[in-house]
């Protein structure tokens, strides 16, 4: 019979720290760690203090020595370019340590930054674990993003080498990655040395004599490098993400407690076994793509899916019930988003009749809010579990779930159920104590984090306590708001900071607002997220501009939304935005941005007491119905 999940809650909680050492069994170490966790330095902690290891080897060395030598482990399903290619353990770690070899003849060492801007092909998989294989720190960047936000990663990570593609494909257009590449090289203060560059097909690069170099010309030549052992503690990755600023936070992985958590996590949470495929429709550049597209299910000796294309259009809404067919998927993991785009464009799934799904055991939808009807809709149609579960870039494995490796509970949509093993989360009041069961609160974690969770910032270890452990002393804040039920259920509501989460992709509204400020005709801005049937969310932008500019609207808003698709990326989907006389403010001069936002979603709101101006939300409601919101949802 399966645990009861209470009864490892409870076991974690009697004894944290024995709770991890054992989990730690299931990794191969080099050397064995001298503390679990490493207090000194506290509030910043380490876990597996004194310990070696490699990441690398435990994705893929000893599957090999163990007996998978044969078994799948890496399965790329191109729909953008017809293509299916596998590859065995056997043949991942050939791939791997020869592309090890090519970064240490360009003199790649242990604790060096390369930074891979890649679209979704097996060599950016090769990429990563051949950095975690000589000990450098890889640092992906997500290939939506424009050049200047690269510009802002290559300095902040000083990169000794960059890989990328010549480009990438959206559905049927192709982009060319090594223009942005370069102008972003351009751009940044600090210069790599030398650039990697994969030519595709679809589209042919011109390289820089001297600094760029073609991946299969220096793979035909290179020697295959060794694992190099590390510190636990040690940086695996830096993976940037969306802050309340403009400059985006520098999210450090170590590698021992990230082994020991993600490898749990496949077991407890995910349900799933040694040998089972593990699909997750997301992209490397995401957090969800390191954890479960790369590490966690070769960790665990699964077999990964990496999936070139979309839920719907490539070449229609039946896409990822092919795939599950075809390579016999037992679990996926997606966002909400994916699906809602499935059921809108084939809401009875009749794409889904030509597929045998038997091997099928279990959704997993996370990334966003998931809206209770999607997952009712998921459920009915594919009749397996579907488990919403909530985690962040930061944490880099839930922090909340329906834990499917044990007994499972009961599930309630529009709840990412109950803390997992190793997170005590709270909810707490404005005078910073527990809220009542019920009541919506601020969602914090007593510290220490668990295993997997961010250490530190890059190089910024005062931004991390000042972004994450200043707020509520003693635990770590999620940016979350929200509420538990009398079942000790978790409701994530929203983020209690300027994040809004478009498609599943978490982007800054302050770093949109930070671009259009730079316009010449806008005096102020304010951008805010308004509700999307598709995306969840979407950014909407609020212009007051200069007194004396004359020039039509639609122009000026014409050149914003191409300046944020430049300056920030497609990938933001800024695309509305309208021009007001004044913005609301307090009398102390603060942006209402709360109240732009229930007006826009339809939401009930109060008149803040402290307006300067009350006249003015009448007049952005007015200006928000001429583009369309409220929306009037469907019946
Ligand atoms: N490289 C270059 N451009 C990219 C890109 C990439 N890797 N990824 C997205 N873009 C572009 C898209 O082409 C689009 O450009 P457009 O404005 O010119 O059309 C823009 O960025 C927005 O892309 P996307 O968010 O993918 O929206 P979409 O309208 O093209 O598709 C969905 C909508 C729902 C189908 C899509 O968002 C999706 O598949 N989401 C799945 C969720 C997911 O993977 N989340 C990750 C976290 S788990
Ligand atoms: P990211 O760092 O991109 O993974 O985004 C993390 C943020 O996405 C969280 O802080 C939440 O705001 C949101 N999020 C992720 N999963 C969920 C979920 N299951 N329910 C509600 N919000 C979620």
């Amino acid at each position: 019979m399966s645990q009861s999940y209470h009864a490892i809650y409870q076991k974690w909680q009697n004894d944290p720290l024995g709770f991890w050492a054992d989990a730690a069994e299931a990794i191969d170490w080099y050397k064995q760690w001298d503390t679990i966790l490493d207090e000194s330095e506290a509030p910043i902690y380490r876990w597996f203090s004194g310990a070696e290891v490699n990441s690398c080897y435990n994705a893929l060395d000893r599957h090999v020595a163990n007996g998978r030598s044969q078994q799948l482990a890496l399965i790329y399903d191109s729909p953008v370019t017809n293509t299916v290619q596998t590859f065995t353990y056997a043949e991942l770690l050939d791939q791997v340590a020869r592309f090890a070899g090519v970064l240490q003849q360009h003199d790649v060492q242990k604790g060096d930054r390369v930074i891979v801007y890649m679209p979704m092909v097996p060599e950016a998989v090769i990429a990563m674990l051949a950095c975690a294989r000589i000990g450098a720190i890889h640092s992906v960047v997500f290939g939506g993003f424009a050049a200047k936000e690269l510009a802002t990663r290559i300095d902040d990570a000083k990169p000794k080498l960059i890989i990328s593609a010549s480009c990438g494909i959206e559905i049927n257009r192709v982009i060319e990655y090594k223009p942005l590449l370069d102008q972003a090289i351009e751009l940044a203060a600090h210069k790599p040395q030398t650039c990697v560059i994969l030519q595709r097909p679809q589209a042919q690069a011109s390289l820089v004599n001297g600094r760029d170099v073609d991946w299969q010309a220096a793979m035909q030549q290179a020697q295959p490098a060794d694992c190099v052992p590390v510190a636990a503690t040690d940086p695996l990755y830096i993976l940037y993400t969306s802050g309340t600023t403009g400059v985006p936070k520098g999210v450090v992985r170590d590698n021992g407690g990230h082994l020991v958590a993600l490898h749990w996590s496949m077991k407890y949470i995910y349900g799933v076994q040694p040998g089972d495929v593990f699909w997750a429709a997301s992209d490397v550049g995401w957090v969800v793509g390191h954890s479960y597209i790369v590490y966690a299910p070769l960790f665990y000796g699964c077999t990964t899916i990496l999936y070139e294309g979309k839920p719907v259009g490539t070449p229609d809404p039946g896409a990822f019930w092919r795939v599950i067919s075809d390579h016999q998927v037992n679990v996926l993991f997606t966002a909400p988003t994916a699906f809602r785009a499935i059921k809108r464009d084939d809401p009875n799934a009749t794409y889904l009749e030509p597929y045998d799904l038997s091997h099928f055991r279990t959704l997993f939808l996370a990334g966003e809010r998931c809206d209770p009807a999607t997952l009712q809709w998921a459920e009915e149609k594919l009749n397996v579990p579907v488990i919403d579960h909530w985690w962040q870039t930061e944490t880099g494995w839930p922090i909340c779930a329906n834990l499917m490796g044990l007994e499972q509970l009961p599930i309630k949509p529009g709840s990412a159920t109950v803390p997992v093993p190793g997170y005590d989360v709270r909810i707490l009041d404005v005078y910073e104590e527990e809220a009542k069961a019920g009541d919506i609160g601020s969602i914090v974690i007593k510290l220490p984090l668990p295993p997997g969770c961010l250490p530190t910032l890059w190089h910024n270890d005062a931004g991390y306590k000042q972004t994450y452990l200043s707020n509520f002393p003693g635990y770590y804040s999620t940016a979350d708001a929200g509420f538990k039920d009398e079942d000790g259920y978790l409701w994530i509501m929203s983020r209690t900071d300027d994040i809004i989460n478009v498609a599943g992709h978490r982007l800054s509204t302050g770093a949109m607002e930070e671009v259009l400020a730079a316009h010449p005709d806008v005096a102020e801005c304010a951008v805010i997220g308004v509700a999307d049937e598709l995306k969840g969310e979407i950014p909407l932008g609020t212009i007051v501009l200069k007194a004396g500019v004359s020039r039509p609207h639609d122009e000026i808003i014409k050149e914003l939304v191409q300046m944020v698709r430049e300056k920030i990326g497609p990938v933001a989907s800024f695309k509305i935005a309208t021009v007001v006389e004044r913005l609301p403010k307090t009398r102390s001069g603060k942006v209402l941005r709360g109240t732009m936002k229930k007006i826009a979603d339809g939401e009930a709101y109060r008149m803040p007491a402290t307006i300067d101006n009350p006249a003015i939300l009448e007049e952005i409601a007015h200006d928000l119905a001429e583009l369309g919101y409220p929306h009037q949802k469907d019946a």
